[in-house]
């Protein structure tokens, strides 16, 4: 089987999903108990991708010490860009640490993205449309509202007839840009060594030349933008992972008064007090320790964090190693950065974002961030 490469932008700051992506790079956020960027590498040595470069900038060093120089059987290379460039800027500067034959296929994808898609399949469709003239073949996901996405115009044979970054307003598609793209080598002299946009200035141009195609995905997709993305991710894979049975990765302790209502994954070493109901859509990282008679549902709970007796946590995130005294709740889409404290009986709830290393003694309600 011939060989692919791929290149991967990963350096963007993650700034919506802050506290979180204060101490870790976006893609290294866990999915599952698993970083995002994990199951990508997973899914490209599957079809058979050989060599990723990263384009990194914002936390470069974190993801160069995770990945190191090869991950599932792909070799790794790091494209460090001086400043911010764009979407099209990191593509280019990565040409020079990737050598492709005229006729080999380049796999080009936004890294925080977590979907099933089968990337021979779109390998195969998109060598189809480079015998019809096509540069690049965009992934297409239906959705239905646009508005925060790349809209696609197709065509009944496939082709791009128009591009459409984030409409304001009405227009006639559902499918949007999925963020992940099968090119010929030819992409490179379509985008200027400076900080250029694939999605303004790159994919319009190609659509005018008639060299632009689309491959629907129909599978799962989702990108991991902000935190209420983040969480449906998480419980969608929880859910496939899952299933109806708790899924226990390794050892976990709880006695028979645990009530584990499904999807719920626990990370090994988690430890659960009597009479704590866990569940739906909770997804507890390694180590975790929870009190006795706690709560957790629709929620994210990362590595090593302690929650004493009689919390709550609903429809939230709490970061590494966070403390929850007793008693105390959160709720309502908050997210507790790594390592901070939640003093016993204090309430915080709808939208606290609590910076990492902080203590919270006083109940918050918000929108509000804690820094
Ligand atoms: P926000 O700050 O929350 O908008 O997130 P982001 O900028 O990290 O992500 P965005 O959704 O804008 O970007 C989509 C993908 O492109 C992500 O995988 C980012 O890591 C990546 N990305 C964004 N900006 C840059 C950049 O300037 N350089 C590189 N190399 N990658 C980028």
């Amino acid at each position: 089987m011939k060989s692919l490469k791929a290149i991967i932008l990963a350096g963007g700051p993650g700034t919506r999903l802050r506290p979180l992506t204060c101490t870790r790079p976006k893609l290294l956020m866990p999915i599952a108990n698993r970083a995002l960027l994990d199951w990508t590498f997973e899914r490209l040595s599957w079809a058979g991708v050989s060599e990723v470069v990263l384009a990194v900038n914002y936390m470069a060093e974190s993801l160069r010490r995770y990945f190191g120089r090869e991950r599932y059987g792909i070799k790794v290379k790091y494209s460090l860009e001086p400043k911010a460039m764009g979407t099209g800027g990191p593509i280019k500067l990565s040409q020079k640490l990737i050598k492709l034959e005229e006729d080999e296929t380049l796999l080009i994808m936004n890294g925080d993205i977590w979907c099933d898609l089968e990337f021979s399949v779109l390998e195969a469709a998109h060598k189809r449309n480079v015998g019809r003239g096509a540069v690049t073949t965009i992934t297409l996901y239906e959705v239905k509202d646009v508005s925060r996405f790349g809209v696609v115009e197709l065509k009944p044979d496939g082709r791009i007839a128009a591009f459409h970054e984030k409409p304001s307003g009405k227009v006639k598609s559902r499918l949007i840009n999925a963020g992940i793209y099968a090119s010929t080598s030819q992409i490179f002299s379509y985008i200027e060594p400076r900080r250029t946009s694939m999605e303004l200035e790159v994919f319009p141009r190609l659509a005018s030349e008639n060299r632009l195609y689309g491959f629907q995905h129909k599978g799962e997709w989702g990108d991991v933008g902000k935190f209420e993305d983040y969480l449906k991710v998480n419980f969608k894979v929880a859910e496939a992972l899952a299933g109806e049975k708790p899924r226990i990765e390794g050892s976990a302790e709880y006695n028979s008064t645990v009530k584990l209502v499904p999807p719920v994954i626990l990370g090994d070493g988690v430890r659960l007090g009597s009479g704590s109901r866990i569940g739906p859509n909770a997804i507890l990282g390694r180590n975790v320790k929870v009190g006795e008679n706690c709560q957790i549902s629709n929620s994210v709970v990362f590595d090593g964090v302690e929650m004493e007796d009689g919390c709550l946590v609903k429809g939230s995130i709490l970061g590494e190693e966070v403390f929850v005294g007793r008693e105390a709740k959160i709720t309502g889409g908050s997210v507790v950065g790594d390592l901070s404290i939640i003093a016993p009986k204090v309430k915080i709830s709808r939208k606290v974002y609590v910076c990492p290393r902080k203590e919270v003694n006083k109940p918050a309600l918000g929108p509000k961030r804690i820094v």
